[in-house]
């Protein structure tokens, strides 16, 4: 193997890199012997996105004419990591096995590219693109789901470890359940995401699930460290700050407690202190209801002592209380948001400094940050002003410099995203990128983000 792919970097250089995942960016579904995914059932045969509104072509990113010309975009921006998923379904079609060689051949094309630009990977193993025949076989809320994502792991592992030092087991768990479970409702579009509390039956059920992520993320991490191989294992969690508005009672504050309790303390205290939290659990056992959390789970979540948290922040959230559930989110008035919420850059700081305080100050990667302004991406004369986007960029690294200036161990910084995607439900609305995307034609315009995130970079 040549030195362009092989192991990395000094691992104490700062990461300035952005993020992307396999199912929004790639296309070419039926491609070198891929299967299917969850995906591909909820947008192309149950059209929760819309009519004719799929994954199908997206930014055409599995080609590799179109992403060597990525590649060498972001090489301009003067990035120096990428993230990126890769798809369970081409490693493993039915989720089980054999493996694809010609799966695992493209990804490891893929890192080599990269590397020959000096560009550090960030290899995430799920980005929520389950293999069908497992979804169908109940995804995460089945706990043999621990052992399939095991299986999975360790042929990533065996396959791309001699290459990537930093890996990121599962991306976003909670938003994962609310999707799946409103693609079980075959409810689609934007507002499904925002199903985090649902009511308490299913309540548990997206406590299970996150239950058994947990415990698959503990399992790869054994099998990875039993090995004998070498690099980084980690989760990156969509960590919200709960907040209520000014007129809040005593009821809303104490929804707002339970609300952070399933949103961040039911992944952060297994993780960091081996044990679920007891208020949630007292909640569930007061509305009678299991999520099937054993008593040893907590333990073996712990354990397993994962070597870094990847965070994932676009914004607080607003909560109100709500009688069918923990908590109902609102949007509060007088502050801008954006797609994914109001834009409060001080949130982050607060965020990373709990980590620091509440959490033993754990090795961070800032997994994911951006945003999408609903509107703000127009093309005029070549040409996409998205000042709000800068704005949000430079206000949310701003927050982090002072977080890090703190005393925050954090390590590298991917924005969400380089370019505009499929964002799921919201199909080709929800532009997050600071590179333009003309989606019939797959012609790329770095838009005025760009600049300004290059100017970041190279400002240090
Ligand atoms: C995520 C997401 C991305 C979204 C982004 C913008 O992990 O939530 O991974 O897939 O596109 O958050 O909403």
């Amino acid at each position: 193997m040549n030195q362009s792919s092989s192991k990395p970097r000094d691992p104490r250089q700062f990461i300035w890199g952005a993020a992307s995942a396999a199912y929004q960016v790639e296309g070419s579904p039926r491609a070198d012997g891929r299967g299917r995914s969850v995906w591909d059932v909820y947008l192309e045969d149950l059209h929760l996105a819309g009519p004719g509104i799929s994954g199908a072509v997206a930014i055409n990113f599995y080609d590799r004419d179109q992403y060597l010309k990525d590649i060498r975009q972001f090489k301009e921006l003067g990035l120096t990591g990428y993230r990126f998923s890769i798809s369970w379904p081409r490693i493993m079609p039915d989720g089980l096995g054999p493996v694809n060689p010609a799966g695992v051949a493209h990804y490891r094309r893929f890192i080599g590219d990269l590397r020959e630009a000096g560009i550090e990977p960030m290899l995430t193993l799920y980005h929520w693109d389950m293999p069908a025949a497992l979804g169908a076989a109940g995804g995460w809320e089945n706990r043999q789901s621990v052992n399939w994502f095991r299986r999975y792991a360790e042929v990533v592992f065996a396959n791309f470890a001699d290459i990537v030092d930093l890996f990121c087991l599962i991306n976003e768990p909670i938003i994962d359940c609310a999707f799946t479970l409103a693609a079980r409702d075959r409810r689609g579009g934007s507002n499904a995401a925002l199903e985090f509390f649902p009511d308490r039956p299913k309540l548990a059920t997206t406590l299970k699930m996150l239950n058994h992520i947990l415990l698959a993320a503990a399992a790869a991490k054994e099998s990875f460290d039993k090995r004998g191989y070498a690099g980084r294992l980690g989760l990156a969690l969509p960590l919200m700050p709960v907040l209520t508005t000014d007129d809040a009672t005593d009821e809303d504050r104490a929804a707002a407690v339970l609300a952070d309790g399933v949103i961040n303390r039911w992944m952060l205290e297994p993780l960091y202190r081996s044990k679920h939290p007891a208020d949630i659990i007292a909640f569930l056992r007061d509305a009678g209801l299991d999520a099937g959390v054993m008593p040893e789970d907590g333990a073996t979540i712990g354990r397993a002592g994962l070597d870094y948290l990847g965070v994932n922040f676009y914004a607080p959230l607003f909560v109100r209380a709500n009688e069918r559930t923990v908590a109902e989110p609102l949007r509060p008035d007088g502050v801008e948001c954006a797609f994914n919420g109001p834009v409060m850059p001080g949130q982050f700081k607060t965020l990373l400094d709990r980590l620091r305080t509440d959490y033993g100050n754990p090795p961070v990667y800032i997994t994911e940050n951006g945003a999408g302004f609903p509107g703000d991406d127009v093309l005029v004369d070549g040409r996409v002003n998205d000042v709000k986007r800068a704005g949000y960029i430079t206000g949310h690294v701003a927050a982090m410099h002072r977080a890090i200036a703190d005393g925050a161990d954090i390590r590298g910084y991917f924005l969400w995203s380089s370019h505009d995607n499929l964002e799921w439900f919201s199909g080709y609305e929800g532009r997050f990128g600071v590179i333009y995307v003309d989606f019939d034609t797959q012609r790329r315009i770095p838009k005025h983000s760009a600049e300004v995130y290059a100017r970041l970079i190279k400002g240090g």
